[in-house]
């Protein structure tokens, strides 16, 4: 039920912290990362080669972070596929590849036909899936569920936190196992503050974000810029706001904007940019403050995400959304959580429903 909340989506947005908290219980041994559920998997880990990643919408923007942080950790190639195109093409795959797919329901069917096919090409196959007992964790060989709770507006948020989480758990589990990863504890740390930094978030962003979402109702088009692990969530950002608020929206590598998509800048264009922390790596951060440069200089209206203390974004901003410092892969957790209020907030102003987009079902079973 609802509660006191004016939707399931406001009420989902605002559970994350137990979201995140609740799929990360019981997988944390000392300063480790454990999944019991992947006793016995060692050997499996050992011997991969590649990792593909198949999911759907939602589901497949936390994959692109997952690709980032098992690469880094685990230090296996990972690809990440749209279920309905890995599916009808004739991708190389062999008893070296692990395909591990996502999903909320568990259910899409363009999900499941991947699975099945994987599995039929002789892949192990891992499920990340957020409902117990669903079809696809049953047609895998393993599962790795996300405790995030039912999951009810169409527009996925804490499922999405909940997604990244495990994929985070897994690439330190297979780091440990692989010898990638010798000690974890900076990132065990990371993962058990999640939960308060995210809730620092939607208690200091809630008001201003939304208020930001009033004055844009009239808004015909967004774009969202992100670099390394911020480019998932600027189109996780994008997706979120076509989808419940009918808005026009496109998310981009930043790096890609002087590839074509600056044409798109002209004055008065509202563009978000998620900027990474400079603590990462200063010249990654460098890079996305010039863009910032770039697009300013041609009218955009500039609205960043950056950590607390970035003062560099400040003389090119129209509006600075602030996020807790954190690791570079736990920074995605955090910096959606605007991105999500903005789309609900702006979907509200348009007086629109916003847990029952038109044309949308929360599971899509049917290819
Ligand atoms: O249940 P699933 O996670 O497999 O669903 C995948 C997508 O259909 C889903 O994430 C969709 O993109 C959401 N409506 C996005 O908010």
């Amino acid at each position: 039920e609802k509660g006191g909340w004016s939707s399931f989506m406001a009420k989902e947005v605002a559970e994350q912290p137990e979201a995140v908290a609740n799929t990360i219980r019981g997988r944390i041994q000392g300063d480790q990362v454990v999944i019991p559920e992947l006793d016995g998997m060692d050997e499996l880990f050992l011997g991969i080669n590649r990792i593909i990643i198949t999911a759907c919408g939602t589901a497949a923007y936390s994959a692109l972070v997952g690709k980032y942080a098992i690469e880094q950790w685990a230090r296996i190639p990972v690809d990440v596929e749209l279920a309905h195109e890995f599916r009808y093409r004739d991708p190389v795959i062999g008893d070296d590849t692990l395909v591990v797919s996502i999903s909320q329901s568990g259910e899409t069917m363009d999900t499941l036909m991947a699975v099945k096919y994987a599995s039929e090409r002789g892949a192990r196959t891992l499920s990340i899936c957020n409902t117990q007992g669903a079809t696809i964790p049953r047609e895998s060989d393993a599962v790795v569920y996300t405790h995030a709770g039912p999951e009810v507006a169409v527009a996925s948020t804490k499922a999405f936190s909940a997604q990244i989480t495990a994929l985070l758990l897994l690439g330190l589990h297979m780091g440990r196992v692989r010898g990638t990863v010798q000690d974890a504890s900076v990132d065990v740390a990371e993962l058990g503050a999640l939960p308060e930094k995210i809730a620092k978030v939607l208690e200091s962003e809630q008001e201003h974000v939304t208020q930001l979402a009033g004055w844009m109702a009239d808004t015909r088009s967004v774009l969202f810029l992100g670099r390394h692990v911020g480019f998932p969530i600027a189109l996780e950002g994008a997706l979120k706001l076509k989808e419940i608020s009918y808005i026009h929206a496109e998310g981009f590598a930043a790096g890609e904007l002087k590839h074509g998509p600056i044409a798109l800048i002209e004055p008065g264009q509202p563009v978000f940019v998620l900027v990474p922390s400079p603590r990462h790596s200063a010249l990654v951060h460098s890079k996305v403050v010039s863009n910032i440069q770039e697009i300013r200089a041609r009218g955009a209206r500039v609205i960043v995400v950056a950590e607390e203390g970035d003062a560099a974004v400040l003389p090119f901003a129209d509006e600075v959304i602030r996020i807790p410092l954190a690791g570079a892969m736990f920074e995605p957790l955090l910096a959606v959580v605007p991105l999500q209020i903005f789309a609900m907030a702006l979907a509200t102003a348009k007086g629109l429903d916003v847990d029952q987009p038109r044309n949308l079902a929360k599971s899509v079973t049917v290819e």
